[in-house]
C-alpha cells in the first residue's frame, strides 16, 4: 500500500466514523422523542454526507468498476438511493411537533437501514488501496472539490444528482 492510499483510507475511515456517531445520536434523539435534537442531527448528517456521497458517486465508485464489476457497483448507488429516501422521510418525521410510538418505531427502523451502508462503504477502502496513485489522487481531488462546493445531501439530490441509481459508465 502506498502512502497516498494509506492517507485516503485514514480520511475515509474518519468520515465514516463521524457519520456513524451522528447516526447513533440520531437514533437516540428519536428514542427520546426529541424532534429538535433529531432535526439537529439530521441537518448535520446531511451536511457531512452531501459531499461524501458526491465524491463517491462521481469518482470513487466508477473507479471500482474494474475491481468489482458493474453489478456490485450499481448496488452501491442503489444503497445511496435508499439512504437519501430514508433521510427525506426522517426529516419529515422530525419536522413534526411530536412523535407518536409509530413514528419512533419507523424512524429507528429507517436509521437502521442507513447504518449498514456506513460500515459496508468503509470496507471499500480495502479495494481503493489497490488502485494506482493517480486514481487515488483523483478521488482525493474530487473530495476536495465536493467539500468546497459543500452541498448538503438533500440539495445535492434535488439539484445536482441527475437520477436515482446513476448508471455506471
Ligand atoms: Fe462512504
Ligand atoms: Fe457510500
Amino acid at each position: 500500500m502506498t502512502l497516498l492510499a494509506d492517507r485516503f483510507s485514514t480520511i475515509f475511515r474518519d468520515e465514516h466514523r463521524a457519520v456513524r456517531d451522528a447516526l447513533l445520536e440520531l437514533l437516540e434523539a428519536f428514542e427520546q422523542r426529541s424532534c429538535e435534537q433529531a432535526m439537529d442531527r439530521l441537518l448535520y448528517i446531511a451536511a457531512l454526507t452531501g459531499p461524501h456521497f458526491r465524491y463517491e458517486e462521481e469518482t470513487m465508485y466508477p473507479s471500482l468498476v474494474p475491481t468489482f464489476g458493474t453489478d456490485y457497483v450499481r448496488r452501491l448507488y442503489v444503497d445511496h438511493d435508499g439512504a437519501i429516501a430514508s433521510a427525506k422521510r426522517l426529516v419529515a418525521l422530525a419536522g413534526q411537533d411530536e412523535l407518536s410510538d409509530a413514528d419512533v418505531t419507523e424512524a429507528v427502523a429507517l436509521v437502521r437501514t442507513i447504518l449498514p451502508h456506513v460500515s459496508d462503504c468503509d470496507g471499500l477502502s480495502l479495494m481503493v488501496e489497490r488502485l494506482s496513485d493517480a486514481d487515488v489522487q483523483s478521488i482525493l481531488d474530487a473530495r476536495d472539490r465536493c467539500n468546497e462546493a459543500g452541498i448538503d445531501l438533500l440539495s445535492w439530490d434535488e439539484k445536482v444528482r441527475k437520477e436515482p441509481s446513476l448508471p455506471v459508465a
